[in-house]
């Protein structure tokens, strides 16, 4: 039974590597650098890629497979890399793709690691990028000069969850043969399936919600063969692989990644409308809120609203370090996507070094408030954020 007829959930518990002779019912955990061959001509002709085989733990392992074998079930791709972090999924995937001289074009609105990449390192190397408004994709043309190669974008963004059309993204990539790449974190394969709608390649944080209790950090990048290959033999020598063990756990994570989305969205919508309501919050942003400037693309292209709201707390900076100050439920982390809920104050925290008016240009305004809504019970996220907000 080919498991691309099976349904997501089913993909996500069923797709397991073969059974040991010793029958385990649950996937065992094959912690080993590197596997041995039968003689000199196995060594060979493994080497030489003549047979499909792990050889060492830096290219493949069976745990790594498994998990990447999952996500490209989930997200409809062709293969996959995984990675040891998300930031290592991100750099080795451009870092495999580029040459000196080539072009990005960006949304200005990506998470900070990305955009210090494009910022100070890339252009080390001759690697420039041009960023457009997230609410403004129709000047996205604009941006695409003769050297470009890539188009990059998140949706929903990180941590103002704004909403980018995908359709109208790989339109654009399509027009002018870039590679379209999105970066699927705060939406994970159950919401949203990128390659869809003419995505190239996705990348995950599987540190965020695939992992989804706050143990172990991964990334993994899933799309067209012919890039996964690139991208393959750039990692098997720059050594960025996720570790088995975490490959372990992430893999045992996807088998409950659709019933936690269900609720972790469920819980989330409740906050947000909560917040709606709240006298002390200037303003809410949900994808499933009606209110949300991009409600009906992200109707469009998401099967739920996610996990994040954020909002304007009225008052600015001063409010918002207030009302960190007086959390008590949940955590005051820098991690989302966890079981337990997280609210973080971008302006006073992540994103204090930046000037106001850089800030604002990646849409964080001094009031905004990220909240990652875990599987507490609603009602005692929603009497926290209250007592705070008054
Ligand atoms: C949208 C997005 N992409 C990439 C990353 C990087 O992932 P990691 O922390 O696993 O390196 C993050 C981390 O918060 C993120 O939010």
């Amino acid at each position: 039974m080919s498991n691309q007829n099976l349904g997501l959930e089913t993909q996500a518990i069923r797709t397991q590597l073969e059974r040991t002779q010793y029958l385990e019912h649950s996937v065992p955990l094959y912690l080993t650098s590197s596997f041995i061959f039968d003689d000199a001509e196995d060594m060979r002709a493994s080497f030489a890629e003549e047979k499909e085989r792990n050889i060492y733990s830096r290219f493949s392992n069976p745990n790594t497979s498994e998990f990447v074998e999952k996500i490209c079930l989930m997200e409809g791709a062709e293969d996959g890399y995984a990675f040891a972090t998300g930031m290592a999924a991100v750099y080795s995937t451009f870092a495999a793709l580029l040459n000196s001289g080539d072009h990005i074009v960006s949304a200005s609105s990506v998470f900070g690691s990305t955009h210090t990449l494009f910022t100070k390192y890339f252009p080390k190397w001759n690697i420039t990028t041009s960023y457009f408004d997230v609410n403004k994709p129709e000047t996205i043309e604009n941006y695409i000069q003769p050297n470009t190669k890539i188009l990059y974008a998140e949706s929903p963004t990180n941590p103002a969850v704004d909403i980018l059309d995908l359709e109208l993204l790989g339109k654009i990539a399509k027009n002018h043969k870039l590679i379209l790449i999105i970066d699927n974190c705060f939406a994970t394969p159950y919401i949203q399936n990128p390659i869809q709608f003419g995505a190239d390649l996705v990348i995950h944080s599987a540190t965020k919600l695939i992992d989804g209790q706050g143990r172990v950090l991964g990334g993994v990048t899933v799309g067209r063969s012919d890039l996964i290959r690139e991208i393959y033999l750039f990692s098997r020598n720059t050594g960025p692989a996720l570790s088995p063990f975490n490959a372990w756990v992430l893999s045992k994570s996807l088998e409950t990644l659709p019933v936690r989305i269900e609720k972790h969205c469920e819980n989330a919508l409740k906050v947000a409308e909560f917040l709606e309501n709240h006298p002390n919050v200037a303003s809410v942003k949900y994808p499933f809120l009606k209110s949300h400037p991009q409600y009906e693309v992200a109707k469009k292209q998401m099967k739920l609203g996610g996990n994040i709201v954020a909002f304007e707390i009225k008052g600015g900076i001063e409010s918002g370090r207030k009302f960190l100050n007086k959390i008590k439920l949940c955590s005051l982390s820098a991690n989302l996507g966890d079981t337990r809920s997280i609210v973080t104050h971008p302006a006073s925290t992540t994103h204090s070094k930046l000037t106001e008016e850089e800030r604002l240009a990646v849409s964080i305004t001094d009031g905004l408030v990220r909240v990652s809504v875990g599987l507490e019970t609603v009602q005692d996220v929603i009497n926290d954020l209250k007592q705070a907000l008054e």
